[in-house]
């Protein structure tokens, strides 16, 4: 029996970095995805084929999963079948095949999303299915297995889709309701480490605490603030908040030169607002703009050495193909 899912990546709008703290954030789903093929063999035999992520064929034995070697790529399907098998014991072995639609390299969320295909695969397989917070607790018990750090934004919007509002931990998962969202995505061409770059801020709240929590509290502010101007299209109002966004993450050291250029280019161009999305130091910025000057702004981004990305957000969330 075998089974298909996919999931959406996601761009963070705003709350980056004060999310990890008990802060809110909005997010939004992609409409670039992931998908995984799962199929349930006799042998106790994890197998797992991504050739997007460059592993053509990796297996391991069912009892070993989570133990010794684990390929860079390979970890989070790994540690999602064995965080599942654990809570949920099955006969026989796995094999899953994996494809994206977006390069692992953006900062969408490809780890994520694969998580949580895996989860919603599995939880489908045997006739469990498990519930969307059920799902996202083991999928985000997996990330935070594998990299230690996290707020499980990523993880809620690949289950959910749409654009959430979200608190960590998941303590707070609440759709927002936005019919059109005009973003213009840029692509840095440089690839962010999350975990070193939230290493990196959590180093400067503990030199300067009251710096850093003032900054998380204005954050926290804008984020409420943002989702009323969300729910009445206010572009222009969304595109200010943009622009504070990316002071406080300025604030917070963690824009780069070439983020900061193709902040500027699109605002130069026309967009209301601009700023960087996730981790920062590289993967994407976004910026806020009308429709019509979309086009422009994305050109623009090229010109300017990035990549513009040609993505509509708010879509759907995790899904059996
Ligand atoms: O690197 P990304 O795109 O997954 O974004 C990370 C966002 C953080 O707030 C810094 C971390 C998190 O898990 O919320």
């Amino acid at each position: 029996m075998s089974i298909t899912v996919s999931a959406p990546g996601k761009l963070m709008l705003f709350g980056e970095h004060a999310v990890v703290y008990g802060h809110p954030c909005i997010v939004t789903a992609v409409d670039q995805r992931m998908t995984a093929t799962l199929e349930q063999v006799q042998k106790q035999m994890f197998t797992l084929v991504a050739p997007d992520v460059g592993i053509e064929m990796y297996e391991k034995p069912m009892g070993e999963l989570g133990r010794g070697e684990m390929p860079k790529n390979a970890g989070f399907v790994e540690m999602a079948v064995k965080n599942f098998f654990a809570q949920h014991p099955m006969q026989g072995g796995i094999r899953i095949e994996t494809r994206s639609q977006f390069k692992s390299t953006f900062g969408f969320g490809s780890s994520s999303a694969v998580t949580v295909c895996v989860i919603k695969g599995l939880s489908a397989l045997p006739g469990l299915q498990l519930s969307p917070r059920e799902i996202f607790a083991l999928s985000y018990k997996t990330v935070l297995d594998v990299q230690g750090k996290g707020s499980g934004f990523d993880i809620a919007a690949a289950i959910y889709g749409g654009t959430l509002s979200f608190a960590a931990g998941g303590k707070t998962i609440e759709p927002l309701t936005i019919d059109h969202l005009p973003l213009v995505v840029g692509y840095t061409g440089i690839k962010a480490d999350t975990v070193t770059i939230i290493n990196e801020v959590k180093a400067l709240a503990e030199a300067q605490p009251g710096f850093v929590e003032r900054v998380y509290k204005d954050m926290h502010d804008l984020v409420e603030a943002s989702k009323e101007a969300l729910a009445r299209a206010d572009w222009k109002t969304v595109g200010e908040s943009m622009n504070k966004n990316q002071g406080y993450l300025d604030k917070l050291g963690v824009s780069s030169p070439m983020l900061d250029i193709l902040i500027q280019t699109a605002r130069d161009a026309g967009a209301y607002g601009a700023k960087l999305s996730g981790a920062g130091k590289g993967d994407c910025m976004i910026a806020i703009a009308e429709d019509i000057d979309r086009q422009k702004i994305g050109e623009a981004i090229n010109h300017a050495g990035g990549q513009w990305i040609d993505v509509r957000v708010g879509a759907e969330g995790a899904r059996i193909e």
